[in-house]
């Protein structure tokens, strides 16, 4: 079983995974209590039955309900160390985090209190466990653009604790077009842009993301082998795809995962990258995904490994001077 240790043990890097979606339900009752937060179920046993999602927009609503015990700084420093403690166990040395802040300030939890939270665990995480991390903050865009506008006020004042903007949430109608003008404005800013684009929207949205946002990166973005001139695009440009596999068929874009394209997406070039996106909420942090994606696609090996750990670094937002140490 040489395969599994090393795709246990690389250094790997980790650039999509939403904070929201690393509270485990045995923490989300353990803050609702705390918190006096009444919750829709009545055990974490019921909670974990409810983990049976039909597509995008089912997952996100009891997401969402989850988040709704967060009202503490501490509470977003709690989450976001535990999962640093994962994230080391899986020999993750650098990870991206997005967190949604719209979620937390739309129930008078103030940005200060999400922002400090989690920028204090990502300073522990760098002093005890030798993580490095950014912290990338999304914009929700079944919400309007001038909601967006007016977070990104509210963030400002913490603009040293994040590198850059993405956008997240129900991608079905709510197109990347949508957001032009705030995501020019972070651009201006100097924040490096990223968006979901392609996860169950067309492919027309990853287009959208790189010609109208201007993304460095797209999130998911499997749907783009729908249309093989984007994928030659994709190709050419090197614009990376950060790929969740198992969130993939929790999700139902794939029916399980040895259906799922990433292999395909190697093949074509592409600088893909694996990643947990909501681990708490998919059945597992990055390297059960890697375990699970290559047990289930006999044609992926070391090779294949090597070149997914190394495009993750690539991928990554570290200054080329810090990739190049990491060599
Ligand atoms: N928010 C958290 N996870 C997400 C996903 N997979 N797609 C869109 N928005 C999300
Ligand atoms: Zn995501």
């Amino acid at each position: 079983q040489q395969l599994p240790a090393l795709l246990r043990t690389m250094p790997k890097a980790e650039l999509h995974l939403h904070i929201e979606g690393s509270l485990e339900p045995e923490l989300i009752f353990r803050l609702a209590a705390r918190n006096g937060v009444a919750l829709p179920y009545a055990s974490v046993e019921a909670l974990r039955a409810a983990y049976a999602f039909t597509d995008l927009q089912s997952f996100l609503d009891i997401y969402y309900a989850g988040a709704s015990v967060l009202i503490e700084e501490t509470d977003f420093f709690e989450m976001t160390w535990a999962y640093f403690q994962r994230a080391a166990a899986d020999n993750v040395v650098h990870a991206e985090i997005f967190f949604d802040p719209q979620t937390h300030t739309a129930r008078g939890v103030p940005m200060e209190k999400v922002i400090l939270g989690l920028h204090h665990a990502a300073e522990r995480a760098h002093q005890e466990l030798r993580i490095s991390s950014r912290l990338i903050l999304c914009f929700l865009r079944h919400l309007s653009e001038d909601e967006a506008f007016a977070t990104l006020e509210g963030a400002l004042p913490y603009r040293r604790h994040f590198i850059g903007v993405g956008l997240d949430s129900s991608e079905r109608g709510h197109p990347p077009e949508k957001f032009s003008r705030v995501f020019a404005r972070c651009r201006e800013l100097g924040l490096e842009v990223v968006a979901h684009a392609g996860e169950e929207g067309p492919p027309a949205y990853i287009r959208t993301a790189l010609d109208d946002l201007q993304v460095r990166r797209i999130d998911h973005g499997v749907r783009c082998t729908e249309d093989p001139t984007l994928v030659e695009r994709l190709a050419r440009e090197r614009v990376p795809l950060t790929v969740c596999p198992l969130s993939n068929v929790k999700l139902c874009v794939f029916p399980n995962l040895a259906h799922h394209n990433l292999p395909a997406l190697l093949d074509a070039g592409l600088c893909v990258t694996v990643n947990s996106d909501d681990p708490a909420y998919f059945g597992g942090y990055v390297n059960q995904n890697y375990l699970e994606l290559f047990a289930a696609q006999p044609g992926l090996g070391a090779r294949e490994a090597w070149q997914l750990a190394a495009n993750s670094f690539e991928a990554s937002f570290v200054a080329d001077a810090t990739k190049a140490a990491w060599r």
